[in-house]
This record gives C-alpha cells, sequence and structure tokens, in this order.
C-alpha cells in the first residue's frame, strides 16, 4: 500500500505507516499536475490543510482508499467528491484542540496589550512605553461564535481570566453553554455584547462571510479573534473597520486564501496581529493529529472501522 502525504505532518505519523508496512512517500508543497501524478498510484493521501483536494484529484487517484487530514478542518476537501469516488474522509478533530485554544487566548492578549508592535518597535531600538494603553480582559464580555470542541476550551480558559461569556450557536444546547459559564444568545446580541469577540465555526457555505461590514458595526470599539477559518470574517471589512477605527484591534491567525498573499488588506493595518495558521503548531498537537490519522489509515487498510471518517 502506498501512502502519500503532501503536507508536513509530524514523524510519528510517518513512522506508524513505515512500521505498518506501506510505503510512505512525502511530495511537499505538490500542486496542479505534478499532485495528480504523485496521486496516481497511492492508496492512501494524507493532507493538511496546504493541500486544495479538488475533483481532479480523485478523478487521478483510482486506487484510493482514504483521504485524511492530520487535523479538524475538511474545507480543503472535496467532500461530495469523495462520496461519488467512494474515498473515506478522516480527520483527527481532537488533537489540536488546546492547542488552537491556547492560541486564540495568546492573540486575544496579543491585540490587547499590542504585544508584536511593541515587540517589532523595541527590537528597532525605540523604548515606545509611552505608545500603548492596552485593554484588559479581566471584566470585559467574550462572545464566542461557535461552542464546539476549541470554543469550549477558550470559553474555560477566558471564562477563568475573569471574562464574562456570551455565545452564539445555533446547534449546541442552553444545558452545555451553562455549564461552561457562557449565555446563549442569537448572533446579533453576541455582537452587540461582546468587548472581544472570537471565532470558532467550520467553513461551510453557512458560515462563509457572515461576520462582514455590517456586522462588524455592530462591536463598536471591540476586538475579533479569528484562529478559526479565514473566510468566515470577511477580510477587507475587518481591515477597515480596524483602519477606520470601528474596532480596537483584531488578531488573525487564518485566511481566505493562504499562504497569504503579501497586499492581503489584514498585512497592512498597524492594529491587526497576524500569525501564518500557527493554531496547531505545537510539538504535542502534531503529534497527536498525525498518529491518529495514521491509525485511522491502518484501520481502513485492514476494513476495520475508521474513527473519525
Ligand atoms: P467543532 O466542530 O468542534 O465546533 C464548531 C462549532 O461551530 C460547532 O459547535 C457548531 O455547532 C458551530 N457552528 C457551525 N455552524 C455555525 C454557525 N453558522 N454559527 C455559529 N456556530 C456554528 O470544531 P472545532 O474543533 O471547535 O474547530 C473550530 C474551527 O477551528 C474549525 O474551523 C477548525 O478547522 C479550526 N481550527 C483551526 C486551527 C488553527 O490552526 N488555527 C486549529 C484547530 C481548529
Ligand atoms: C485544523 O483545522 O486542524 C487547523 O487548520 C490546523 C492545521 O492543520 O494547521
Amino acid at each position: 500500500m502506498k501512502v502519500l502525504v503532501t503536507d508536513p505532518i509530524a514523524d510519528a505519523g510517518l513512522d506508524r505507516l513505515r512500521e505498518a508496512g506501506y510505503e510512505v512517500e512525502t511530495a511537499y508543497d505538490v500542486e496542479g499536475e505534478s499532485l495528480l501524478d504523485a496521486v496516481s498510484d497511492a492508496n492512501a493521501l494524507v493532507v493538511r490543510s496546504g493541500t486544495d483536494v479538488t475533483e481532479a484529484v480523485f478523478e487521478a487517484a483510482p486506487d484510493l482508499v482514504i483521504v485524511g487530514r492530520a487535523g479538524i478542518g475538511v474545507d480543503n476537501i472535496d467532500i461530495d467528491a469523495a462520496t461519488d469516488h467512494g474515498v473515506i474522509v478522516a480527520n483527527a478533530p481532537e488533537g489540536n484542540v488546546r492547542a488552537a485554544a491556547e492560541h486564540t487566548v495568546a492573540m486575544a492578549f496579543a491585540t490587547a496589550r499590542s504585544i508584536p508592535q511593541a515587540h517589532v518597535r523595541l527590537r528597532a531600538g525605540e523604548w515606545a512605553k509611552g505608545d500603548y494603553l492596552g485593554t484588559e480582559l479581566n471584566g470585559k464580555t467574550l462572545g464566542i461564535v461557535g461552542l464546539g470542541r476549541v470554543g469550549q476550551e477558550v470559553a474555560k480558559r477566558l471564562g477563568s481570566l475573569g471574562m464574562e461569556l456570551v455565545a452564539y450557536d445555533p446547534y449546541i444546547g442552553q444545558e452545555r453553554a451553562e455549564q461552561l459559564g457562557a449565555e446563549l444568545v442569537d448572533f446579533e446580541a453576541c455582537l452587540e455584547h461582546a468587548d472581544f469577540l472570537t471565532v470558532h465555526t467550520p467553513l461551510t457555505p453557512e458560515t462563509e462571510g457572515m461576520i462582514a461590514e455590517d456586522e462588524l458595526a455592530l462591536m463598536e470599539g471591540g476586538y475579533v479573534v479569528n484562529c478559526a477559518r479565514g473566510g468566515v470574517v470577511d477580510e477587507p471589512a475587518l481591515a477597515a473597520a480596524v483602519e477606520d477605527g470601528t474596532l480596537a484591534g483584531a488578531a488573525v491567525d487564518v485566511f481566505a486564501d493562504e499562504p497569504v498573499d503579501a497586499d492581503n488588506p489584514l498585512l497592512a493595518v498597524e492594529d491587526i496581529v497576524v500569525t501564518p495558521h500557527l493554531g496547531a503548531a505545537t510539538e504535542a498537537a502534531q503529534e497527536h493529529v498525525a498518529t491518529s490519522i495514521a491509525d485511522q489509515i491502518v484501520a481502513a487498510f485492514n476494513d476495520e472501522p475508521v474513527a473519525n471518517a
């Protein structure tokens, strides 16, 4: 059996596949024709967010049994095409949840206290102590859009730091929200109450662009943190809202197009903190998702149930 890996995953996952006796080929950064060529004799394909697994990929890979996403979001995989071609799609929904929650907390503090901006100036020799008067998270209201695995871990962490919690998630029960100390409210109320808004939904046709100019206008003076998916928050609208002072700041880990273009409007605004999709970038998280996907490929090849298909 041949496993093609087109985005970097932890060695522990590659080792597990090799120990199971499979041929493991790594081909990072392949796209277009070279991706189609590389996948043509693969029985499994392992990706993170860097590979678009389109209909053409399934057509080019007649022997493909499973596509494993070493992470949570499967928005880069054409699920309908996978179904049409009888290919299993599996992800690793648990392994990077805490890493993503911690990065979200870090990004909230980074924007509230302008840490990266002050860092850059100090490294350039400027003692800009007088230029930064930050905002405390303590006592402020956190609006959480999407109270799933990551959203819940963020609620626990920022709730314990003294934030009031409101959440919008039409698919979660009031009881679960209450257990986390969060009040479930409608979307508009979530935006209106939030001093900080944090986004934790998948990217779906329903969530794409759900936070745009009109929604940001309801958050006068607030901060937006997006460590979920780029397309959920409209990028030009967010850049404009921070630039014109409607919002105090933002912190963004994920972008509609990645790697991000140098002319992306979010990169040009001083009060927007950016990181290159680092939410899951911890050793523990990467090891966990890589071994989880390897285990599921082994299961699929052995005709056993695939845990997160
Ligand atoms: P999850 O499926 O556990 O939770 C998502 C939640 O969003 C669910 O509770 C769902 O009900 C809710 N939701 C769906 N549609 C909604 C809508 N229209 N309005 C409000 N809520 C809605 O997913 P998760 O594991 O918590 O991951 C959340 C997001 O974070 C995903 O997009 C995932 O890909 C992303 N993620 C990013 C990183 C990173 O590296 N930055 C790391 C991990 C996860
Ligand atoms: C995810 O959805 O799990 C994230 O995008 C993490 C990643 O793979 O970088």
